[in-house]
């Protein structure tokens, strides 16, 4: 049985990752188990300089999932660099770095940092976090930032570039389209979906920031139709590795049936680190059960079962 996936000219071991800021910079879970066994590492965002986050209440739970407003609180690229990359190279598993900038040229300037590192195997791109005031997301929000920060970072670096897509746009498939058209290597879909809950013990919102991410179980069927809707413009002509709501390999199937290539574990490896270990069991006795000897048969399988239909 072949679980292995070739994308933009890397191969993964597995198509099951984990999603960034779910997992650290897997420092914690290679404590408990062998994290070589996930099919890739996508790290916390790194940005040029260290960053604090935001102030608490940064995190708070919601019916089937969670609302964080961190804030991408990491130690910058040389921290990341001085402190985190020793402790990874010799990991046998691709690490992906998610990437922030406040700025185009922060963004190049962090993968300019990173060119180096061999065990980093492609960036992928934040654009999407809901909890910053500048950089980020406001380029995930305006097809023509967007467009020329793909540009500049693809010219700046020999590594695949991949683009975290937000999920709070009216039609995410005109992002995806501004992404492919300006070289993007892939997209993942989704980041969180703008949220917000209020403490009625203290009269005010649970967060610091007001609003935060909503993620979790509560998001599987919106992540599901934006990969299905970015998959039916696109087909396979852009990989897209779909992340939201993952707890289960029937989870992971749903994304891979509406047309990824790939999926991140996200949330669940808050309440549960074997969660990515378990899904890939899971697709194997499925792959198993149906006679598929081949992983790549199953991306997008619903929409040719919806011609047939
Ligand atoms: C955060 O650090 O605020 C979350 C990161 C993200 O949503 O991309």
């Amino acid at each position: 049985m072949n679980l292995s996936v070739t994308l933009f000219g890397i191969t993964f071991k597995n198509p099951v990752w984990v999603a960034s800021g779910t997992f650290g910079y897997g420092l914690e879970a290679m404590e408990i188990y062998d994290i070589s066994k996930i099919g890739a590492v996508v790290t916390k965002g790194v940005s040029l300089r260290p960053r604090e986050g935001n102030e608490p209440p940064r995190i708070v739970e919601t019916p089937c999932g969670m609302l964080n407003s961190i804030g991408l609180q990491n130690p910058g690229v040389e921290g990341f660099l001085r402190d985190i990359y020793p402790r990874i190279k010799d990991v046998d598993t691709h690490f992906i770095v998610n990437v922030f900038g406040e700025t185009e040229e922060e963004y190049v300037e962090v993968c300019r940092s990173l060119e180096d590192a061999e065990k980093v195997v492609a960036y992928e791109l934040n654009v999407s976090c809901p909890n910053v005031k500048r950089g980020g997301i406001a380029f995930g929000h305006d097809p023509v930032s967007l467009g020329s920060l793909v540009e500049k970072v693809k010219g700046s670096t020999r590594k695949p570039v991949l683009v975290k897509l937000s999920p709070n746009v009216t039609d995410i498939t005109e992002f995806a389209r501004v992404c492919v058209e300006s070289g993007a290597d892939g997209l993942v879909l989704i980041n969180t979906v703008l949220g917000m809950r209020i403490n009625l013990k203290k009269e005010r919102p649970d967060l610091s920031t007001k609003m935060g991410g909503l993620s979790g179980p509560a998001i599987l069927p919106i992540a599901v139709r934006m990969v299905w809707e970015v998959y039916e413009r696109f087909g396979r002509a852009v990989p897209i590795i779909g992340v939201g709501g993952i707890t289960t390999h029937e989870d992971a199937l749903e994304h891979i049936y509406a047309g990824a290539s790939a999926v991140q574990v996200g949330t669940a490896n808050f309440y549960d680190p074997y969660a990515p270990l378990k899904v890939i069991e899971g697709i194997k006795s499925f792959m198993k059960e149906k006679g598929v000897m081949d992983f790549s048969v199953l991306v997008g399988r619903a929409h040719r079962m919806d011609i047939k239909s």
